[in-house]
């Protein structure tokens, strides 16, 4: 059976009763998750109420940034640790708009990277090609050194803790989706980076995630592809529909 891994960015959305709601919904909702993992990603603020909410669920809460140092005089960051503390499995680090938007480097992100797997979480590093470097046919170059800074401090015996998010940044909240053979391509690459950085057991075992206007309509025929492991899912993964048919979707291929 694959192994996949569903996991929702809410970003900066919802407020506190829609935040509840939703993760009451995923709750009641969500069934038979032995075959699949599957994670939300809430604001900061909410974390502790949805991680309350869906405890022993099978459902997994991750933050969406955490900062390098464990404490200190950092106004407006959060830690690794307090990030567990309001019961986060995971973290996500180096998406394109923490890259973009609030410039983070590729190594703070190398540094977030092991700092989380040192406080026990577990990261989704986010990497991804510009529009202008696809254009430029840079995607190659450009997830190859971003892959590679951000696992630069990993052991190989923490890269099972480890998960990829491929998000092409002309893909996120565009409406337009990679094709399946696009993001399979990627993926491939990204697999094979692990083998030469890594060894081949640890490029086999790795869950490579595609994000990028993954909705319902697209989810089959992009987890159909044999490099593409699940998803990153933002917008779709604010309405309890959508996101639950995307892990059907995922239910669906992780048994095929
Ligand atoms: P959308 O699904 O809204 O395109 O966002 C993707 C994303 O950035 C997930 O991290």
């Amino acid at each position: 059976m694959r192994k996949l891994f569903v996991a929702g960015n809410w970003k900066m959305n919802l407020d506190r009763e829609q935040s509840l709601v939703l993760a009451g919904q995923l709750r009641s909702e969500a069934g038979g998750l032995e075959d699949i993992t599957v994670a939300v990603c809430p604001p900061f603020v909410y974390l502790k109420g949805i991680a309350d909410v869906l405890k022993d669920t099978g459902i997994g809460v991750g933050g969406q940034n955490m900062h390098t140092e464990s404490s200190g005089a950092f106004t407006g960051e959060v830690s690794g640790g307090m990030l567990r503390d309001a019961g986060c499995e995971y973290v996500i680090i180096g998406h394109s708009e923490r890259r973009h938007i609030f410039g983070e480097s590729d190594e703070f992100i190398a540094e977030k990277v092991k700092k989380a797997l040192s406080e026990g979480l577990k990261p989704i590093v986010c990497v991804g090609e510009t529009l202008e470097q696809r254009k430029n046919e840079e995607t190659q170059k450009t997830v190859s050194r971003q892959f590679e800074s951000a696992l630069q401090y990993v052991d190989k015996d923490d890269m099972a803790a480890v998960t990829i998010a491929y998000e092409p940044v002309w893909a996120i909240g565009t409406g337009r989706t990679a094709t399946p053979q696009q993001a399979d391509d990627v993926h491939a690459l990204i697999r094979s980076l692990a083998g030469d950085f890594f060894d081949p057991e640890v490029a086999e075992g790795l869950i490579i995630q595609y994000g990028g206007s993954v909705k319902p309509e697209n989810a089959a025929d992009l987890l159909g592809k044999e490099n593409v492991d699940g998803a990153l899912v933002g917008g779709a993964s604010l309405t309890a529909a959508d996101f639950l048919q995307i892990i059907e979707a995922g239910r669906t291929n992780a048994k095929s």
